[in-house]
């Protein structure tokens, strides 16, 4: 197949490219706009025979209608991905997540390329500590942020130019996503790189809120099987019973890097933070026969520690503004 990544050049773009070029023989267009979160060498090391970038906005519809047409399948992974900057700005949230899957639909629909919309569990909002039921394809949307609100609105397209349009889409929401590659604005990123420069690492607020961790090459390996035998116009959640509260992963990689657990700062809390995510799999596992690989939290935050310390110029430059970002907030 001929394969149309968007933001291919972001965290989770780029290890799904990584993954399609170890497991398969499909060639890979990447379309990235190359915002501050994306990064041309992310995808050093894959054949460039089977890879192809082009820099460009989804949001340009004579790029993307041309992209599409050449295509088998889109699977559209751009967007702007960060909570905290949503809170600040949320217009590039509107542009990019909103304009950039709307633009992209209307591609599919006049070329009649498949396309697979990455989306993320926060569209459901949090649950209690104690709920015992977690998230599944029935539950109700109720975006908090306007992250998860411009990530839910994509959704809601994509939906109603399937059954409008009979666009051939399939969407996955995944949980919280760790590995190689991921900006070091991310929380488990950001306190290794803090670590690694002798800096004390953030917690927000108590750090009882809970993440349900998944390592990125489960995400791709998901949405591979989605692509291979995924039902046209159906929902599935991604997610490998992975959770954990925030000072449970703080204390784990503060451990794993040799550190006394009890050495971060407690810091401003996030404005109208989200509890608790947590995914429940059971359709992926049953009906595509999909499992995780990674089951190991903390083999898998290990190597992700030792990626980021072996990869510091990958990160080293970004790292002062990051920081003076959030200092500004009080984080
Ligand atoms: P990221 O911020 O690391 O990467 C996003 C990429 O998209 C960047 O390369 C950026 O340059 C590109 N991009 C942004 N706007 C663009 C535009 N208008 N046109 C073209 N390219 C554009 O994000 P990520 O963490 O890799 O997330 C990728 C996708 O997965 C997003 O859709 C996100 O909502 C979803 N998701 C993320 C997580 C997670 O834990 N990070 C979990 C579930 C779902
Ligand atoms: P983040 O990586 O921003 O992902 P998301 O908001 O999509 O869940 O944050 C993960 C969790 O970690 C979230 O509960 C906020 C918290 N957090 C901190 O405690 N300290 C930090 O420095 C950051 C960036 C996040």
């Amino acid at each position: 197949m001929r394969l149309l990544v968007t933001g291919g050049a972001g965290f989770i773009g780029a290890n799904f490219c990584h993954h399609l070029a170890r497991t398969t023989d499909h060639t890979i267009t990447v379309v990235d706009k190359l915002t501050y979160a994306g990064n041309r060498a992310n995808l050093e090391g894959i054949d460039a025979q089977r890879l192809t970038f082009v820099e460009a906005d989804v949001t340009d519809a004579p790029t993307v209608t041309r992209l599409a047409e050449a295509s088998d399948v889109i699977v559209h992974f751009a967007a702007e991905s960060h909570n905290d900057n949503s809170l600040r700005e949320p217009r590039p949230f509107v542009d990019s997540n909103l304009l950039g899957t709307f633009t992209l639909l209307e591609a599919a629909r006049h070329t009649g390329t498949r396309l697979h919309h990455i989306s993320t569990d926060e569209v459901y909002g949090d649950l209690e500590l104690d709920d015992p039921q977690r998230f599944t394809e029935e539950t109700a949307y109720n975006p908090s942020s306007p992250y998860s609100a411009t990530k839910a609105g994509s959704d809601m397209l994509v939906r109603a130019w399937v059954r409008s349009f009979g666009v051939q889409a399939t969407i996955s929401n995944c949980s919280n996503n760790y590995g190689p590659y991921q900006h070091i604005e991310k929380f488990i990123p950001r306190q290794i790189t803090n670590i690694l420069i002798g800096r004390r690492p953030k917690l927000y607020g108590a750090g009882l809120n809970v993440r349900d961790w998944i390592h990125t090459e489960d995400h791709s390996s998901a949405v591979l099987a989605i692509l291979e035998r995924g039902r046209i116009g159906e929902t599935y959640l991604i997610g490998a019973d992975g959770e954990k509260t925030n000072l449970e992963v703080m204390r784990a990689i503060l451990s794993l890097m040799g550190q006394d657990p009890d050495a971060f700062d407690h810091v401003t809390d996030r404005p109208g933070h989200d509890l608790r995510y947590a995914i429940d799999a059971t359709k992926l596992r049953e009906e595509l026969g999909w499992v995780p690989a990674f089951r190991d939290f903390e083999a898998g935050l290990a190597a992700t520690i030792d990626w980021y310390r072996d990869h510091e110029s990958w990160w080293r430059e970004a790292k002062e503004a990051t920081e003076a970002a959030y200092a500004r907030r009080g984080q």
